[in-house]
């Protein structure tokens, strides 16, 4: 009666085991659980678990009680634990030193002393052995028996399904993995110049996540707030690819330095030089006119007066293609500089192939040069705006596993301003989440500080806080996010890689 009762504890504590197997997805820690469970099922002093890898013809393992967690392979044939695996057949040894089949140099090197072992192949549903447990010296000190085969054996069914399942669910891991870096390099082979941006506003978003439940009172309002593992790995994904939609803009607009496009510039280059040679060609003209018609004396006077209103009209126009240069770069310009532009326009010169009259400078020219601000047209800030819309459709098409089906919309707000006033949908305080809030700072942070581009110097870290400190004033940023974003120094602090 007693030996039934214990039977049916094993039995029960063996279900246990497979329900908490079950629920383990990471698989070091469902190895160590096997491990220990199956020590205690047989009553073994230890216990080890060898997986099979088919691939490389090997058995490897990871836990070893006793040994530590080293990964330790061997090949697929050698040992006991090898034969187990080849043949599929459990093998029960009642004295290990006297079976030619136990290899005694690990007792050497561990200094163990092996008397009895029990190995069971374990298998998947469909009978494949997908590893080996393996117990080391009943702790009564006599043979493992026929039961206790029994129990690992159903152990070792349940324990190959969880094995299965967390290397499945590790695989589905490494794939989103995989595929996330790929877009991360298709951005930034398009926009060279963002070159890590991603990278690093995953690594600041994160990092201002993990500080957020240390903060204390510091965090105000998101005081006790904290990532779950899921969550966290939800908005390193949503940072890592909330610009991937600039893969829809044009690369011209991407990558504008200055208002007009190089060639624009060229073209006008090439247009002042034309209007130059013409009048040059008009001056010699007019001194062959005064040579024939004109006294020695008298012409060279007059063949001076033409040089010196040449040199003139030399310095006035180069003057006014240096001014458009300047114009061309991307500043703030002071009002009335756009008069001598206007100005400028108004000019006119002969077309040398039609004769028409034509102006210094075009219409557009003039609308690109007088841009007030960074070196857009609203056309092509708009442009550029439209990639968070890409990046949402492009995320929303992939099927999010469950724990990650907030990527797109975390990504979809990262222009959101708490004022309304951001974009592209104008979202109310109350709309934007959490990660979406702590992804937006790290951002702008990220955009200061970069030295990412030729023409944009880049913002010392104090000079970035207090350009985000004045955004929070305004109320475009969560002032409690940004205080635990300054106050636990997020960009020094945050993990490489997260
Ligand atoms: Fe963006
Ligand atoms: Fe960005």
């Amino acid at each position: 009666m007693n030996r039934l009762q214990q039977r049916v504890e094993k039995l029960g504590g063996i279900l246990d085991v497979a329900k908490a197997l079950v629920a383990e997805r990471d698989l070091d820690r469902l190895l160590t659980l096997i491990v220990h469970a199956a020590a205690r099922v047989v009553e073994a002093d230890r216990c080890s678990l060898f997986l099979v890898d088919r691939d490389r013809g090997e058995l490897w393992t990871k836990v070893a009680q006793g040994i530590g967690t080293k990964e330790i392979r061997i090949p697929m044939n050698r040992g006991i634990a090898g034969a187990v695996a080849t043949t599929n057949a459990a093998i029960n040894i009642p004295d290990a030193y006297k079976d030619p089949r136990f290899n005694q140099n690990v007792d050497k090197q561990t200094g163990y002393k092996t008397r009895t072992i029990l190995c069971v192949p374990m298998r998947s549903v469909e009978g494949e052995v997908v590893g080996v447990l393996q117990a080391l010296n009943k702790l009564d000190g006599r043979a493992f028996t026929d039961e206790d085969e029994e129990l690992l054996s159903a152990l070792g069914g349940q324990a190959a399904a969880a094995v299965n399942n967390a290397l499945l669910h590790h695989e589905i891991e490494q794939l989103f993995e995989g595929f996330v870096r790929a877009s991360v390099v298709a951005i930034e082979a398009r926009d060279p110049t963002t070159a890590g941006h991603s990278g690093r506003v995953a690594r600041l978003s994160v990092g201002l996540g993990d500080m957020l439940p240390r903060a204390g009172k510091t965090a105000g309002r998101w005081k006790g707030s904290s990532l779950t593992s899921q969550e966290r790995q939800e908005l390193r994904y949503a940072a890592m690819l909330h610009d991937f939609g600039k893969v829809g803009v044009r690369e011209n607009v991407l990558v504008k330095a200055n208002k007009l496009e190089p060639l624009e510039l060229e073209n006008l280059r090439g247009r002042f030089e034309t209007i130059y040679v013409q009048e040059e060609l008009q001056a010699e003209r007019e001194k062959v006119q005064i040579l024939l018609r004109t006294p020695a004396d008298e012409a060279r006077h007059r063949l001076a007066q033409v040089d010196a209103r040449l040199a003139e009209r030399r310095r006035e126009l180069s003057g006014m293609f240096e001014f458009v240069v300047s114009c061309n770069r991307p500043t703030v310009l002071p009002e009335g500089t756009f008069d001598r532009l206007h100005d400028i326009a108004r000019a006119t010169f002969l077309g040398p192939f039609s004769g028409e009259k034509r102006p210094f400078l075009s219409e557009n020219e003039v609308v690109k040069l007088s841009i007030r601000k960074g070196s857009l047209t609203e056309g092509e800030r708009r442009e550029i705006e439209s990639h968070v819309t890409h990046t949402y459709r492009f995320l929303t098409q992939i099927p999010w596993t469950r724990t990650l089906k907030r990527v797109p919309d975390i990504a979809y707000g990262h222009h959101e301003k708490l004022t309304g006033k951001g974009y592209p949908r104008s979202l109310k305080e109350s709309e934007i989440a959490l990660p979406t809030r702590m992804m937006t700072i790290s951002d702008i942070y990220d955009a200061l500080t970069a030295s990412d581009r030729p023409y944009k110097r880049a913002v010392p870290k104090e000079k970035a806080y207090d350009i985000l400190l004045d955004e929070a004033k305004r109320g475009e940023l969560d002032q409690d996010l940004l205080r635990v974003f300054i106050e636990a120094d997020v960009p020094g602090n945050a993990p490489q890689e997260p």
